[in-house]
C-alpha cells in the first residue's frame, strides 16, 4: 500500500513565482551554525549524489560542510548511509527520470536502516512537478529543499531526526547571497569559486533561470581574498563559476567593474592555474578577450555554448547574437590568443530546427573546428517559452541528427589532439586513472585529458611530458 505524503511545507515552488525578478538589492548573509545542530550528525554518516553541472558539485562541497559541521561523517557507501541527499539537475528529462529511479532503489535500504533518512535538493526541487510528483509517489522522502535554501539544511534534518517530520522547503525567488558557508572540498589541488549565481538570459529552451534565480555577483574583493587563501593552501587551479560568468558584475550598481576586470586582478595572483566556466557568446567582450590574451596563469581554453549555427534557430531560442557574430568573436579569440582550444554545446532537433538550419549548424562545426562539445536533442522543460513551440521532427529524427552531428565533432577533436602530438605540454597531475591504477591522469593547459605512466609523480604536481599518441577523448603522454 501506499504511504500518505505527510509534509511540512514550508513553500512549494513556482515557476510563475520565478520568473518575477524582483528590484529588491541582494543581501550579503554570513552562515552562523544554530549551537542546537552542532552534535545533530555525531556517529551519522552521508552520502551526496550530485548531478548536472559544476554549480551543483560546488553546491554539493557546501552541503558536505554543513553536514560535516553538524558531526555527520562522509561516506561513499550507500549501505552505510544515514542520510542520502541527491542534489539534482533540471536541465533535460532523463536526467529527473534518472534520479527518481535511483530514489526507489535507495529507499529499499530502509529495511536495513529504519533511520536511513533521504533527501532531494538542486534544480529539481525548484520544479512545481517535481514537488507534484514527491506529494504522490515518493512521500518517503524526508527533506526537500531548494537552490536558495541550502542554509536551511540544519533545521530540516533536526525536524527529520527529532520530530519525526517529513519537510519541504523551497523558494521560489532567491534570497541572499552568503559568504562564508563551510566548504567541504573534494579536492586539495583544484577548487571552484563562485563568481556569481543566477541566470537573466532566458534562453527559450533553458530552465535554469527558474531554477537558479536571478543574475546576482559576488564582489570582486571576496573572489579575489579566496583565491589568495587557496593559492596559500596550495591549490594549483580555479575554476570560476558562473551560468553567464560574462555577465559578471553588471548587476553591481557602486562598481564599474566586469569579468575582463576581474580576471586582469585574478592574473596576478601566485596560482598556476585559472579557469572559468560558462561564457556566452553575446556578453563575451573585448575586455575578457585581452584578459585572456595575458597568457600566464589564464588557461587558452573557452567554453562557448553556440547551440545552433542557424540564425532563424538562434532568434528563436532568444541567444541574441548571430552565427556571424559568433564566428567574428571566435575568429578574435584564435587570432589573440593563439593556439587557444575552443569548446561548446550543441542543441539539435530544436522545434524550429529545419534541415537546411540543421546543416547551418553542422557547417558552423566545421569552420570553427572545435576541440570538444556537449551535444544534445532538444528535451522540451515544462514553463520555458520553447516547451510550447511546435516540433513536428520524430525521435529518430533527432537521434539521427545527433549521430551525424557527434561523427562530424569526433573528427575535430581528434584534429585537436593530434596537434600535440611530439609536443612538450605541462600537465595538472589528477592521480590514478580510473579504469587502469597503472596509468595517471591529468589535464594540459588547453584543459585536454593525458594517461601517462606515473614514474614518481603524484596528485597536484605540475609536470612536463611529451605527447606520443592523440585520440579524439584523449592523449598518451611520457614523461620528460
Ligand atoms: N549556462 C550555460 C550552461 C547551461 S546548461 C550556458 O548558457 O551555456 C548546459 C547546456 O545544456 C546548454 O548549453 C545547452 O546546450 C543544454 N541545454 C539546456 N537546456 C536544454 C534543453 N531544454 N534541452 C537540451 N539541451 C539543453
Ligand atoms: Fe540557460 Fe541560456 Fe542561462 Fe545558459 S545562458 S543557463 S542556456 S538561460
Ligand atoms: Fe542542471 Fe541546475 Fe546546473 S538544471 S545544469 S544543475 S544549474
Amino acid at each position: 500500500m501506499k504511504k500518505q505524503a505527510n509534509y511540512e511545507i514550508e513553500n512549494d515552488p513556482s515557476i510563475v513565482e520565478a520568473r518575477k525578478r524582483r528590484g529588491k538589492d541582494v543581501n550579503i548573509s554570513h552562515f552562523i551554525l544554530d549551537s542546537k545542530y552542532l552534535n545533530l550528525g555525531v556517529n551519522k554518516k552521508y552520502l551526496l549524489k550530485t548531478y548536472g553541472c559544476q554549480g551543483n558539485l560546488a553546491d554539493s562541497e557546501n552541503i558536505a560542510g554543513i553536514l560535516q559541521l553538524m558531526g555527520f561523517e562522509e561516506t561513499l557507501s550507500e549501505l552505510d548511509a544515514d542520510l542520502i541527499i541527491f542534489n539534482t539537475c533540471a536541465i533535460r528529462e532523463n536526467a529527473e527520470e534518472r534520479v527518481f529511479g535511483e530514489i526507489g532503489r535507495v529507499e529499499k535500504f530502509r529495511k536495513k536502516n529504519p533511520n536511513l533518512l533521504i533527501g532531494l535538493c538542486g534544480c529539481m526541487a525548484q520544479e512545481e512537478k517535481t514537488i507534484k510528483k514527491i506529494k504522490s509517489t515518493f512521500p518517503y522522502i524526508n527533506i526537500v529543499f531548494g537552490t536558495h535554501n541550502i542554509t536551511s539544511l540544519p533545521e530540516l534534518v533536526y525536524s527529520s531526526i527529532m520530530d519525526k517530520l517529513n519537510r519541504i522547503e523551497v523558494l521560489s525567488v532567491e534570497g541572499d547571497i552568503f559568504e562564508d558557508l563551510p566548504v567541504k572540498r573534494e579536492s586539495k589541488y583544484k577548487a571552484w569559486v563562485n563568481i556569481m549565481y543566477g541566470c537573466d538570459e532566458f534562453c527559450t529552451y533553458c530552465i535554469v533561470p527558474y531554477t537558479r534565480g536571478k543574475e546576482r555577483s559576488r564582489r570582486p574583493e571576496a573572489i579575489i581574498e579566496e583565491v589568495k587563501s587557496l593559492a596559500k593552501l596550495g591549490y594549483k587551479e580555479v575554476t570560476l563559476l558562473g551560468q553567464n560568468v560574462n555577465a559578471y558584475g553588471k548587476d553591481f550598481k557602486d562598481l564599474d567593474y566586469t569579468f575582463g576586470d576581474l580576471l586582469k586582478d585574478l592574473h596576478e595572483i601566485d596560482i598556476p592555474r585559472i579557469r572559468f566556466t560558462t561564457s556566452h557568446p553575446r556578453d563575451l567582450d573585448d575586455k575578457t578577450i585581452a584578459a585572456m590574451a595575458l597568457g600566464g596563469n589564464i588557461m587558452p581554453h573557452l567554453h562557448l555554448p553556440v547551440q545552433s549555427g542557424n540564425n532563424e534557430v538562434l532568434k528563436k531560442m532568444n541567444r541574441k547574437y548571430t552565427r556571424e557574430e559568433y564566428l567574428e568573436k571566435v575568429r578574435k579569440l584564435k587570432q589573440q590568443i593563439p593556439g587557444i582550444s575552443i569548446t561548446t554545446d550543441i542543441i539539435v532537433a530544436f522545434p524550429t530546427e529545419t534541415e537546411a538550419a540543421y546543416l547551418d549548424t553542422l557547417s558552423l562545426v566545421k569552420e570553427v573546428e572545435f576541440e570538444g562539445a556537449y551535444t544534445f536533442i532538444y528535451s522540451p522543460r515544462e514553463g520555458t517559452p520553447a516547451a510550447k513551440y511546435p516540433n513536428p521532427l520524430s525521435e529518430e529524427e533527432k537521434k539521427d541528427r545527433l549521430l551525424e552531428l557527434n561523427d562530424l565533432i569526433n573528427s575535430y577533436f581528434l584534429k585537436g589532439r593530434q596537434r600535440f602530438e611530439n609536443q612538450i605540454v605541462e600537465v595538472l597531475v589528477d592521480g590514478p586513472s580510473k579504469n587502469n591504477p597503472q596509468m595517471y591522469t591529468g589535464y594540459t593547459k588547453h584543459n585536454m585529458l593525458v594517461n601517462f605512466e606515473p614514474k614518481g609523480v603524484k596528485e597536484g604536481d605540475i609536470v612536463k611530458m611529451k605527447i606520443t599518441k592523440a585520440f579524439s577523448w584523449h592523449m598518451l603522454g611520457e614523461l620528460i
